[in-house]
């Protein structure tokens, strides 16, 4: 069961051009395909006429034409064209969802189309701030959606899965405070006056004690935002004055795509040195070579669950703020399901 009348990200607006793109989301056939004035539409990706999916058609004139009879469809879905005669027959017409383009993203709204609320798009400033430099990827991930928010949120993996940049031991030394909202989950880590972890080190600079933070807040369905960073020991981070260290944000937007699959999209952004190409790209390899590590653990984890056929997880201190997160989604898709 999914959460439907929310925002998720389908793609990169680069990736839909004047070929119609075809994607599952939530286990449904969408296709992307961009309309005359060069907007994105999203519709179902299976024709109303045979079944067809639709992006094995082509864009004609704004229009999506299948690729099977020619039966042609607007944006809206409606079929407004059907070769060799005049009248379209009543009820012609293929699902639409709403999609828009923001943060250098595709949003799209997988439930009642009357429901998407422009304004409900997670906050994602660094994306296109000019004070900001962000960089990032998508990558298909073989794993049920939610084992990835998961290792996002158990940050006490750290010293494990990535000992070379982000483990310390301070993480697992300080337990979080973790906060919950009607909307969101958040959960936050000050580590004072420890060690910078190997990341940090290089970013700030020293291997001088640091007061390092590690705070993130979970908007459901699928938003794991991060305020990373730390500064010279004792320079007062802890009570807003950031001058003596460094920001970095994180942001994993996970799509489900079937039951065992996702699409994950990652970026971090930071404001220090935006104009050194050099350190933008050694950041994003940094930050690549982590998350590719998080992808190795959860694609494992799910061959595991794919070989028993009941998880009977024993659950531990840290678990807490992922539990917590778990809950909040679950009232979500229980208050839509009610409703
Ligand atoms: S299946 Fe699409 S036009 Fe016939
Ligand atoms: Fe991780």
């Amino acid at each position: 069961m999914y959460l439907r009348n929310c925002w998720y990200i389908a793609g990169l607006p680069g990736e839909v051009t004047n070929e119609p793109v075809g994607k599952i989301f939530l286990g449904e056939p969408v296709v992307l395909f961009r309309t005359s004035d060069g907007t994105v539409a999203a519709l179902e990706d299976r024709c109303c006429h045979r079944h067809l999916p639709l992006s094995l058609g082509k864009v004609s004139n704004g229009h999506l034409q299948c690729g099977y009879h020619g039966l042609e469809f607007d944006a809206s879905g409606a079929c407004v064209s059907v070769p060799g005669q005049s009248r379209v027959p009543p009820g012609a017409a293929v699902r639409r969802y709403p999609v828009v383009e923001m943060y250098d993203w595709l949003w799209i709204w997988m439930g009642d189309p009357d429901a998407a609320d422009q304004g409900l798009i997670p906050d994602v400033f660094w994306r296109d701030d000019p004070v900001w430099v962000a960089t990032g990827e998508y990558w298909a991930v073989a794993c049920a959606y939610d084992l990835l928010i998961d290792i996002q949120l158990d940050n006490t993996h750290a010293p494990f899965v990535h000992p070379d940049t982000l483990g310390s031991s301070a993480i697992t030394d300080t337990a979080p405070r973790v906060e919950r909202t009607d909307r969101t989950v958040s959960a936050g880590r000050w580590m004072m006056d420890v060690v910078p972890s190997p990341t940090f080190a290089r970013a700030i600079g020293t291997e001088e004690n640091v007061d390092r933070w590690l705070l993130w807040e979970f908007t459901p369905p699928s938003l794991c935002a991060f305020d990373i960073g730390c500064a010279m020991a004792g320079s007062g981070a802890e009570t807003g004055d950031r001058s003596q260290g460094v920001t970095l944000h994180t942001a994993h937007f996970v799509t489900p795509e079937t039951e065992t699959s996702c699409h994950y999209f990652w970026s971090v952004g930071r404001n220090y040195n935006v104009d050194d190409i050099a350190v933008t790209g050694a950041m994003h390899a940094e930050f690549k070579s982590i998350f590719s590590e998080d992808v190795e653990i959860v694609e494992a984890q799910q061959k595991s669950l794919d070989n028993t056929s009941v998880w009977r997880p024993i659950d531990v201190n840290a678990d807490a703020p992922v539990l917590q997160a778990r809950q909040l989604l679950k009232k979500f898709i229980s208050a839509e399901t009610d409703a």
